[in-house]
């Protein structure tokens, strides 16, 4: 049977409507924070999981808990195209971030359906569950694991309550000794699509809902650890202190003017600190801190890496305190593919208006698929380019613009595809 299109505006208010629904799997009630292999991600992926089977995907689970909904090709058995993103959240996020993307794909998928046309190849849709590296210091780990590209080392790594992430997957049911065969073969990709707000100002500020992304900055996440004396803070003399986070204060002032100073969008930020032993009369003995350094050509944030350490090193011998650094992530900038911008392209100009592509600041899923699929994004603009904030916030009409041009996008490479 087929039913009519649904126009863009009633597919962004089903978005919005699902959107808010995921909103409430979180982690901490009256907020939205949704961290990998929590109690939320486990309701997260069966409203997900409900979301998809009642759409007629087929649902699996993998060994790193990545939802995987798929939809068989019309016809004889081809080729897949993979669309996907991220349902695990930052803390106290807005509701858009990743999700969309899953619910863009699961939309798009409904309307094919709804409109009666017919795909070459299978769909599989592909819910993330760490992308953030908000509870393990991991990000793209479950895309890594799609690719065969899964660093085993960070199996051991612990969350703040000292679980492994081998022992908080065990615990949620899935089997570390399996991720090699989480990687998806490439040969039988056409490729990867991502649909992601922008989580900056420039669509707004040209006015259009949607863009072609061209390249992803590359981004360094490291931890630094502080060490220094713990004291009593009524009796150590000010001189006689080695305080590890006055000594991490004069670093972050470092870091902040090192970023200014480079060039190629370079940002640099320290978002994560812990204090210890943590009390209010004890001169910190100790800090943990997070680093994360970004540009949209390597050779930028690669310098801005080598000037941070030695400037970080330089401040902790002259206060008396060790430094150590831990390089958790490092994923070079990343080019999209150039064929599927171009049918993304063709699909936002065929819904009129201008067409414009500009590069991500952020990290996406699409950095680590990108490794072994051809893959490419399209941005939807968003409210002030806020983001990893509650007040983050995209038009409705947009969302669902971004809908019907992923819809497109797969006729599109349907009917390419249809020619092989
Ligand atoms: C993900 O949101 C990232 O860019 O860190
Ligand atoms: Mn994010
Ligand atoms: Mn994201």
């Amino acid at each position: 049977m087929t039913l009519p299109a649904r126009s863009p505006a009633d597919l962004g208010a089903l978005a919005q409507s699902l959107l808010d629904d995921l909103a409430l799997a979180t982690d901490e009630p009256g907020r939205v924070t949704r961290t990998y292999l929590s109690p939320a991600h486990a309701r997260s992926i069966d409203l997900v999981g409900d979301w998809m089977r009642a759409r007629g995907l087929a649902t699996r689970l993998d060994a790193v808990a990545t939802l995987h909904g798929r939809r068989e090709a019309d016809g004889p058995a081809g080729r897949s195209v993979l669309i996907g993103s991220h349902i695990d959240t930052v803390v106290d996020a807005g509701k858009l971030d990743g999700c969309f993307g899953v619910v863009a794909g699961i939309l798009a998928v409904e309307e094919i359906a709804r409109r009666g046309l017919a795909l070459p190849f299978a769909v599989e849709i592909l819910a993330f569950g760490d992308e953030e590296g908000v509870r393990f210091p991991s990000p793209l780990s479950s895309s890594s694991a799609a690719t065969g590209t899964y660093r085993r080392e960070w199996l051991a790594a612990r969350d703040r309550d000292g679980v492994t992430l081998d022992e908080a997957l065990r615990g949620f049911g899935c089997d570390p000794d399996a991720i090699a065969a989480a990687a998806i073969a490439p040969e039988g990709v056409i490729g990867y699509l991502e649909v992601h707000i922008e989580q900056g100002p420039r669509l707004e500020h040209w006015g259009l809902p949607l863009g072609v992304v061209t390249s992803i900055a590359g981004q360094t996440r490291m931890g630094m650890t502080i060490e220094g004396m713990a004291g009593h803070a009524g009796t150590v003399p000010m001189d006689l202190r080695r305080d590890a986070f006055t000594g991490l204060a004069e670093i972050a002032l470092t870091v902040e003017r090192i970023g200014r100073q480079g060039t190629g969008d370079l940002v640099a930020t320290i978002g994560k600190v812990a204090v210890r032993p943590g009390a209010g009369n004890t001169v910190p003995g100790r800090v943990e801190a997070s680093l994360d350094v970004r540009a949209s050509a390597d050779a930028p944030r690669l310098v801005a890496l080598d000037r941070i350490r030695h400037e970080a090193e330089r401040i902790a011998a002259r206060r008396g305190l060790k430094i150590a650094f831990e390089r958790h992530v490092d994923v070079p900038t990343c080019p999209m593919d150039e064929r599927l911008q171009e049918a993304f392209s063709r699909a936002v100009a065929s819904l009129g208006g201008d067409l414009r592509r500009l590069p991500s600041g952020a990290g996406h899923d699409a950095m680590a698929m990108a490794r072994r699929f051809p893959s490419a994004m399209l941005f939807v603009r968003s409210k002030a380019g806020i983001s990893h904030n509650p007040l983050e916030w995209s038009d409705p009409l947009d969302l669902g613009l971004a809908v019907e041009a992923l819809v497109r996008t797969l006729l599109d490479l349907a009917a390419t595809e249809g020619r092989v």
